[in-house]
């Protein structure tokens, strides 16, 4: 019998054990793990992966690439998608630090109650507090991939716009556009009518932080849905709870970090199955809110 074998890739010195775990309870059998991986190395990594068994076995070999410097896992999954030819490849799941699939499952929970699909009607007006992490990015290029007006938000200007112009590198037809955001309630003013004009706020500035205070929340008055995927006190979103699931909460409904996250397991563990199931098959952002939508 032909085992399952899952190599991680990881940018990071160590690599992650989160991921390791979620592969073997998704039924990778053998994990082979290497971290510090650069674009160098990765190339004889994948000839490894594409030459030692039989075409017919190939989709018993599957690669996840991982670490939390986004930019250096999108250089890995070049390279990685370089290095295959023809029928010389096996399939992979690329998820830096979790965003794409956490940024998956935020958008999902948001389209349960907004337009959040191309040509979707009104487009939806998005803020994207803490845009510049890992999972910021990402929530801000799917959501733009699907139409929404997307502000992104940096306590550091030059920073957001680098952002927004990463987002409009992958989804050239973009409205995607840089805030700086500082947070609390003075900065909530200073910038008031974005956040007044908000159908969607998410939260997803680095955890432990307070990216909205209740000043700055009560100034979304068009808000239709908050999203605060912080899990660690205080709130991202005043008043919202880590187990909020299309909680309602005035005239908006509410998610949190721990609610989304249940979703971003199922989609995660249903990735590493598919990723097994074809050889030809590259889970990136996009193809993971696809996956993501098709589970729900
Ligand atoms: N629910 C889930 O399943 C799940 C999964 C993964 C991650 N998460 C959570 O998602 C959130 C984002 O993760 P991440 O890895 O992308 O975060 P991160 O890289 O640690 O931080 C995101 C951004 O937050 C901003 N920030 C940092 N310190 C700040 C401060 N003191 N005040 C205001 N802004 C600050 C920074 O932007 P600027 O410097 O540009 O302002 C940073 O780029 C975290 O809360 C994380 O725990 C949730």
């Amino acid at each position: 019998m032909t085992k399952r074998i899952l190599i991680q890739l990881d940018c990071d010195p160590q690599p992650s054990t989160f991921d390791a775990v979620v592969a073997v309870d998704a039924g990778a059998e053998v994990l082979l793990r290497h971290g510090g991986v650069t674009t160098e190395q990765a190339v004889s990594l994948v000839h490894g992966a594409i030459f030692t068994r039989g075409v017919d076995a190939l989709s018993n070999t599957a690669i996840f690439l991982g670490g939390g410097d986004v930019a250096a896992v999108e250089a890995l999954a070049a390279t990685v998608r370089r290095t295959f030819f023809g029928p010389m490849r096996v399939g992979v799941l690329v998820d830096p630090s979790g965003a794409n699939t956490t940024a998956a499952a935020a958008v999902i929970a948001a389209g349960r109650h907004l337009p959040v699909a191309p040509g979707g009607k009104p487009p939806t007006t998005a803020l994207v507090l803490g845009a510049t992490g890992p999972v910021g990015q990402r929530v801000a290029r799917l959501l733009a991939s699907r139409g929404a007006s997307v502000h992104v938000a940096s306590r550091s200007l030059p920073r957001a716009e680098e952002a927004a112009a990463q987002v409009r590198a992958v989804v050239p037809d973009a409205r995607c556009e840089p805030v700086e955001w500082s947070g609390g309630v003075q900065a909530a003013a200073a910038v008031a009518r974005l956040v007044e004009r908000a159908d969607l706020v998410v939260a997803a500035g680095r955890a432990g932080v307070t990216m909205l205070d209740g000043p700055g929340r009560a100034l979304a008055t068009s808000a239709k849905v908050f999203i605060d995927l912080n899990a660690v006190p205080p709130a991202g979103i005043d008043g919202i709870l880590p187990t909020d699931k299309a909680r309602r909460d005035g005239s908006a409904v509410v998610y949190g970090a721990l609610a989304v996250g249940g979703l971003k397991m199922r989609i995660h563990r249903a990735a590493i199955a598919r990723i097994f199931e074809r050889a030809d098959v590259f889970l990136d952002a996009e193809e993971l809110l696809a996956l993501g939508e098709s589970l729900v």
